[in-house]
């Protein structure tokens, strides 16, 4: 394997309607559509698109939005093997309703998800250490993110953590283990308790996640701004630009970003991480630019060949 994620699936229920209902209120929608997401999944359907060899440990219900979901990830050739379907419970969804002025509201019900246990992440052991880079995020259990991370790095796999969303009760060592701590602006706000709003707010971020919090690898993600890296502790951050595209859809650009870093480390691991990080970047600019969240994610044979190159 490429690359292994440990982590969330979830059916986005999207409905559209001219406001937000209030409190008791009905109302009517003017459009309704379901997607695959959960940032887990959405991560390694990147990885996945893009050519890399992906597995994916995770849970759904046994109801018809899990068995979908399956079949979603078997289609983008996921492997499915530590993908268990669970009795009495539901598949994680996320219920959305979103306003004719952009603004939104969310209900995500974990289900399945929360019900990963250390014994599946054990149970999942080979597949681990057979790979690559593992890869997790805060949609399941932060125990179980842990007991993944410990596996992987006892293997020698390199380990990408994204924080999101974010979470105030932190367990410290999930700061130390991944090789690369990976925030978006917001997190790396909540983290470190610094405003996170311009390239030198980053760099300060960056800074304080290596300096006080013990992260390797710090990679704070930035919309349209791009990346800034910072390599290790004591070492001078990088701003790395994207280029300005006509934005469509932002939904799950951050995931695409991680799931092509994540693509890049397992496949071309002699490029230099700036040069991993320009092209991640790329790719989820890409995916800005299409409605949708895991439909918007690009394949390989849509992208420039200089991203391969
Ligand atoms: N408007 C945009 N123009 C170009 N690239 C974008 C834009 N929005 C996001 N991206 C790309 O997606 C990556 C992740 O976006 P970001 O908004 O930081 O993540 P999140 O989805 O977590 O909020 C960015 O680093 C950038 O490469
Ligand atoms: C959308 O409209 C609601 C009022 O219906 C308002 O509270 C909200 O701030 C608006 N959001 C945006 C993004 O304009
Ligand atoms: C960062 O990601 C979270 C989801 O984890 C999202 O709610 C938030 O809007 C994102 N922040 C920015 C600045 O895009």
């Amino acid at each position: 394997m490429d690359v292994v994620v440990v982590g969330s699936c979830n059916i986005d229920l999207i409905s559209y309607a001219t406001h937000l209902p209030k409190e008791g209120e009905t109302i009517t929608g003017t459009k309704f559509s379901t997607g695959f997401g959960g940032k887990g999944a959405n991560q390694c359907v990147t990885a996945g698109k893009l050519g890399a060899k992906v597995a994916m440990v995770s849970k759904v219900g046994n109801d018809a939005f899990g068995q979908d979901y399956l079949k979603n990830l078997q289609d983008c050739n996921v492997n499915c093997g530590q993908v268990k379907v669970v009795d009495d419970v539901s598949t994680g969804v996320a219920a959305i309703t979103v306003a004719d002025n952009g603004s939104n509201c969310i209900i995500i019900v974990p289900g399945a998800n929360d019900l990963l246990t250390v014994s599946d992440v054990e149970a999942a052991e080979d597949l681990i250490k057979s790979s690559k880079v593992l890869v997790c995020q805060n949609e399941i259990p932060s125990v179980i993110s842990l007991a993944a991370m410990k596996s992987a790095s006892n293997h020698k796999v390199k380990v990408i953590y994204n924080p999101a969303p974010a979470q105030k009760d932190f367990n410290p060592e999930l700061f130390s283990l991944p090789d690369f701590f990976c925030p978006n602006e917001t997190e790396a706000e909540l983290l470190t308790g610094c405003p996170v709003e311009s390239i030198d707010d980053a760099m300060k971020a960056c800074r304080d996640l290596t300096e006080n919090h013990g992260c390797n690898s710090v990679i704070i993600t930035m919309g349209k701004n791009g990346a800034v890296y910072q390599q290790r502790r004591g070492v001078d951050p990088l701003h790395i630009p994207v280029d300005a595209v006509a934005a469509v859809d932002t939904t799950g650009a951050g995931d695409s970003f991680i799931g092509s870093l994540a693509y890049f480390l397992a496949t071309r691991p002699e490029l230099p991480v700036p040069e991993m990080i320009k092209r991640a970047s790329f790719i989820a600019s890409v995916s800005v630019t299409k409605p949708g969240t895991q439909i918007s994610y690009p394949r390989a044979d849509e992208l420039p060949a200089h991203i391969f190159s």
